[in-house]
């Protein structure tokens, strides 16, 4: 068992109050991962003063020792990386394969911000007479980074990443479902030789969150979570501050008449059963015509079927624990609410008893059928593995439906006409699109974000070139030589 810390003027030190909170394995609640630090206002504090005091010094801080920071710090990561996958199997329920891809992602995130270090350049313009007319680029300043616990070290890496890469001290408040992955991630960036002062670790929940949000001196809050909480955290920030909030999704897969069913039930499933269901790219809706909506509804189902549930540590699981006992609870109250709103449960919705594991929180994923606007499993973000299928009169019908959401994160067609996928492009009504791709997955060098209630509509990019924007100010002078 492991006895977690914040991480405040250079040292591991506990909660100001001495509280603690206790994280388990969510595929085996007898299992103690550790007890952590359940933070306040007062260490939020203590870490702002620390960072604020950090600030000047890291921000002319030569952009090659920032980034040869960065990329020490990835390299600590690889070397650190079974253990790294099975604790992250562990703390957080996920499969082997899906922690060894977040594990394997996380250094190459570090070291593509670690480029932006040397890139983010200002610019020179064109002026009258003698003038030179340029653009500095300068770090925000403090950054408070509060995450969720789907991709712990991979969210977190997005953002402690070109934060420090372009002279920025950061606070990093991870989810309190991960505290170890967040203590991990912490860990190695120190042992990549960062500068004790320009990272503090406070761990905690939404009172923890809540104080890195409502600190004056936090100059940019980027959040990764709930669209409830995203809102409640936009409204403390007001107009002199910087937010980014990346937020709930709805993600839909429109099934194209021409499209082989078997094929568009292999993208469905990955997108929508992968991580459990756990990911904010899900995909929650299959939209399908009626040409060919009892075939795919069949594939679905029967692959469905074919996956096999169990603890994320063994080789034969396609679908490991979900994350929490209040994620556990959730799953079941939208299959219930699903069967009691009218929609047909055609497989899963139930609790998997795993012999040498019990308690664990195992579930079979769920696919509903005659699913339709205005049932909660159709609109409300589950956060599960809970399929929806919705019956369209047309394609055209179909991606009116695709965009009837207050999300606008991602969503996928399948078909093999380029005209239609052009067409559903330019129609959709969010900031990711896959055409013949699931809803899940992205590049890091692409940019990231969504529309509507997904994503705050300034700086809602959360990778690729223009996120670096986020963390930077430019000022413009004008210089004339002669005085
Ligand atoms: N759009 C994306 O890129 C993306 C990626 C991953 C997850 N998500 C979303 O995250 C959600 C699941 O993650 P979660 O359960 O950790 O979300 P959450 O909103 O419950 O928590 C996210 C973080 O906010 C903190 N927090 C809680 N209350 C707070 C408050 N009042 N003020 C400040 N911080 C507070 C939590 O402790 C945690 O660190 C889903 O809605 C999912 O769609 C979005």
């Amino acid at each position: 068992m492991i006895t977690g810390s914040n991480f405040i003027n250079g040292e591991w030190v506990p909660a100001a109050s001495g509280r603690t909170f206790t994280r388990r394995n969510p595929a085996d609640p007898n299992d103690v991962i550790g007890t952590f630090p359940d933070s306040g206002p007062d260490d939020v504090r203590s870490a702002v003063d620390m960072l604020e005091k950090a600030a000047p010094e890291w921000a002319v801080t030569s952009p090659e020792k920032r980034a040869g920071i960065l990329e020490k710090a990835a390299a600590v990561l690889e070397s650190r990386s079974a253990q790294l996958i099975s604790e992250l199997v562990r703390e957080e329920g996920k499969t082997t394969a899906e922690a060894t891809m977040e594990v394997t992602r996380t250094p190459m995130n570090l070291r593509y911000y670690a480029a932006e270090a040397t890139r983010c350049a200002g610019s020179t313009l064109p002026a009258a007479g003698e003038t030179l007319l340029y653009t500095l680029r300068e770090p925000i300043g403090v950054v408070g980074a509060i995450t969720p616990w789907n991709f712990p070290l991979n969210i977190p890496s997005r953002k402690l990443g070109p934060a420090l890469a372009v002279g920025n001290p950061v606070l990093f408040k991870p989810s309190e479902i991960t505290p170890l992955m967040g203590q991990r991630l912490v860990e190695a960036l120190l042992d990549g030789g960062l500068p004790p002062n320009v990272l503090a670790l406070v761990q905690g929940g939404g009172e923890a969150g809540a104080a890195v949000a409502a600190d004056d001196r936090v100059a940019a809050v980027t959040f990764t979570g709930s669209t409830k909480v995203g809102r409640q955290i936009h409204a403390q920030i007001g107009p002199h501050r910087r937010v980014q909030l990346e937020m709930g999704g709805k993600n839909p897969v429109v099934v194209a008449p021409d499209a082989d069913p078997e094929r568009a039930a292999a993208l469905i499933i990955k997108g929508a059963f992968g991580l459990s269901g756990q990911a904010c790219t899900g995909t929650s809706r299959v939209i399908v015509t009626p040409d060919n909506h009892d075939a795919v509804v069949e594939a679905v189902v029967a692959r469905a079927e074919a996956l096999r549930v169990g603890p994320g540590d063994r080789q034969d699981v396609d679908m490991g624990a979900l994350a929490s006992e209040q994620q556990f609870r959730k799953f079941t109250e939208y299959v219930q609410r699903g069967v009691d709103s009218g929609a047909t449960l055609r497989c899963g919705g139930t609790v998997v008893a795993v012999g040498d594991r019990p308690g664990g929180y195992f579930v079979r994923p769920a696919v509903f059928t005659d699913a339709e606007p205005g049932m909660p499993i159709v609109d409300e973000e589950v956060f599960g593995p809970l399929l929806s299928v919705q019956r369209a009169r047309s394609l055209d019908h179909a991606i009116d439906l695709a965009n009837a959401t207050e999300f606008g994160l991602s969503a996928a067609i399948v078909t093999g006409d380029l005209a239609t996928a052009q067409m559903f492009a330019r129609r959709s009504k969010t900031g990711l699109v896959k055409i013949n791709q699931p809803t899940t997955g992205m590049a890091m060098n692409a940019p990231f974000g969504g529309y509507k209630a997904s994503s705050t509509a300034t700086f809602k990019e959360q990778a690729g070139a223009s996120m670096i924007e986020f963390y930077l100010n430019e000022k413009t002078v004008y210089l004339n030589p002669a005085y």
